[in-house]
């Protein structure tokens, strides 16, 4: 129900025109014309009607078209798309259009928000029109996921960043895999776009409960990262196989190596990878001193032995340092770093697939256990629809993650920008959609045919969005909204520090 009591002093801006050009109107449409110095904008919110009981709420979706006007030198209207009627503060669809002549106002900032449904404990901007909306979700959403979508350069990581931030604060466990160290320093508070922060009424202040981690081989810029390892016993086989870039048959060998090592193995000892490869050594030296093995078989355990060795010279699999353990990242309010800028992409891999196992499994047995927002960012790296045939396991295993990890508090925040690149299920799973400046017609196609509630003259302005604007869908809104999201308040190391100047080549 929408308070009659937030309704204050209004000023009026316009009145609505008498219907001239049916053509282009419609059952929700109505034209405008602004009266002398008023100044509206695209995206903003108008109440029409005087009578506090009954009246529109609409938003300028056209204009300003000058016309020419017999009386004053010209006439500036607009278009606007009724959004919905209040009668007694009730919201009701649209039956009716205002009479012409019908007053104007800007609609008041706790309308707005309360019309959008913009209210919520964590708050991630304003709106990019009536700058005094905040543009506020509710940590309950979070049980959503959500993608975040731009061309390079738009504000994509300020905005993942602005999420943790605000995620923690509500006391969520955030967890990052952060392929370029970006959010390494996010324990210290930020010194870029201060003024700007406080218009946002933040102040530059970093995570209190923060943790970095690193591969074991890797080096991190923070010498406190914790080095981790993965440990072959807990992995999910095929999913190793698929990163290891395993074949059918290199498959199968590598399934039946397994089971004979456990046949023998004495119940208390874990299967190795070192153990597998051994075996397979084994196998390999018997063929070069007498072949019985047909030549591909023979041929599918050289490669398969080749493809093991290069994950054992990782260093990364059953080694010393420690592993990480679900409840080290699943702390309410703590915010968990993997530092991945120097790893490979089999490196990175196999990390976040044995993480994400470990979590998801943790989850389904420790209902209670904080929720959790996991940010994936560039994820088309990790899974594209190009390599879909090949990492049908990862795919499956992380659809099964957003399908049934929603239920268990498990938020996945995937950052790409190429969602046209993204498996279309998981796409289609990120309900909350926060999308960046974009210019590619392949992807706004991919995004426009999986959004709902966007209407269609807000998708051509897409490829104009300015640094951090954008239009922002939940279900929870009543519909979509052009906003500006803040500056971070945490630190964050820009990409084009992250590496030296590459001078005079
Ligand atoms: N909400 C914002 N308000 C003001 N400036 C912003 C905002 N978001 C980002 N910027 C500025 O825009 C620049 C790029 O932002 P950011 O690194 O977040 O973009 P990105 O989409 O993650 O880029 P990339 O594709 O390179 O990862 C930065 O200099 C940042 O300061
Ligand atoms: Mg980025």
């Amino acid at each position: 129900m929408l308070k009659q009591k937030t309704v204050m002093k209004e000023k009026e801006i316009a009145y609505t025109k008498i219907d001239r050009d049916l053509d282009k109107l419609g059952p929700t449409i109505c034209s405008i014309s602004a009266l002398n110095n008023v100044k509206l904008e695209r995206g903003s919110y108008v109440k029409i009607g005087k009578d506090n009981k009954q009246y529109y709420i609409g938003q300028i979706i056209d204009g300003p078209y000058y016309v020419e006007d017999e009386s004053a030198r010209f006439e500036i209207t607009f278009t606007v798309d009724l959004n919905a009627e209040i009668r007694n503060g009730i919201q009701r669809a649209v039956l009716d259009r205002p009479e012409p002549h019908t007053p104007v106002y800007s609609l008041n900032e706790n309308l707005i928000q309360e019309f959008l449904g913009a209210k919520g404990s964590m708050t991630i901007g304003r709106l990019l029109t009536q700058e005094m909306v905040k543009i506020q979700i509710d940590s309950s959403t979070l049980t959503r996921h959500m993608g975040i979508f731009g061309t390079t350069g738009t504000g994509k990581s300020n905005t993942i960043q602005t999420m943790m931030e605000e995620a923690a604060k509500v006391g969520i466990a955030v967890l990052t895999f952060d392929v370029e160290g970006e959010y390494v320093l996010m324990n210290e508070p930020t010194d870029k776009l201060v003024d700007l922060l406080g218009k946002f009424g933040y102040k530059p202040e970093g995570i209190k409960n923060f943790s970095i981690y690193t591969p074991n081989p890797c080096v991190s810029r923070r010498e406190d990262a914790i080095k981790f390892g993965v440990s072959f016993k807990d992995s999910d086989k095929i999913l190793f196989s698929e990163v290891a870039g395993l074949s059918k048959i290199e498959q199968l060998f590598f399934f039946d190596l397994i089971e004979r090592i456990k046949a023998v193995a004495p119940a208390f000892r874990s299967v190795t990878l070192e153990a597998i490869i051994e075996r397979l050594k084994g196998r390999l030296s018997a063929q070069a001193d007498n072949p019985t093995m047909p030549p591909y078989i023979a041929e599918a355990h050289t490669s398969l032995y080749s493809k093991l060795m290069a994950i054992h010279n990782l260093n990364m699999v059953d080694v010393k340092a420690n592993t990480i353990k679900a409840e080290d990242i699943l702390v309410s309010g703590k915010v968990s770093v993997i530092d991945f800028s120097d790893a490979g992409n089999q490196l990175k891999n196999i990390a976040v697939a044995n993480i994400l196992e470990k979590i998801f499994s943790y989850k389904m047995v420790n209902i209670n256990s904080p929720k959790v927002l996991i940010v994936l960012e560039e994820a088309h790296g990790f899974v594209s629809k190009d390599k879909s045939q090949e990492m049908l396991g990862t795919i499956n295993f992380l659809l099964e993650i957003a399908r049934r990890g929603r239920k268990r508090g498990v938020c996945l925040g995937i950052v790409t920008q190429q969602p046209a690149f993204l498996p279309s299920e998981l796409l289609e799973l990120c309900n909350i959609r926060i999308m960046h400046r974009l210019s590619s017609t392949t992807n706004i196609d991919a995004l426009q045919q999986s959004t709902g509630n966007v209407p269609n003259s807000m998708w051509k302005i897409l490829p104009s969005l300015g640094l951090g604007q954008s239009i922002i869908a939940s279900p929870r809104y009543t519909r979509s909204i052009i906003g500006q999201i803040r500056p971070v308040a945490s630190k964050r190391i820009e990409q084009q520090y992250l590496f030296e100047p590459i001078e005079n080549e």
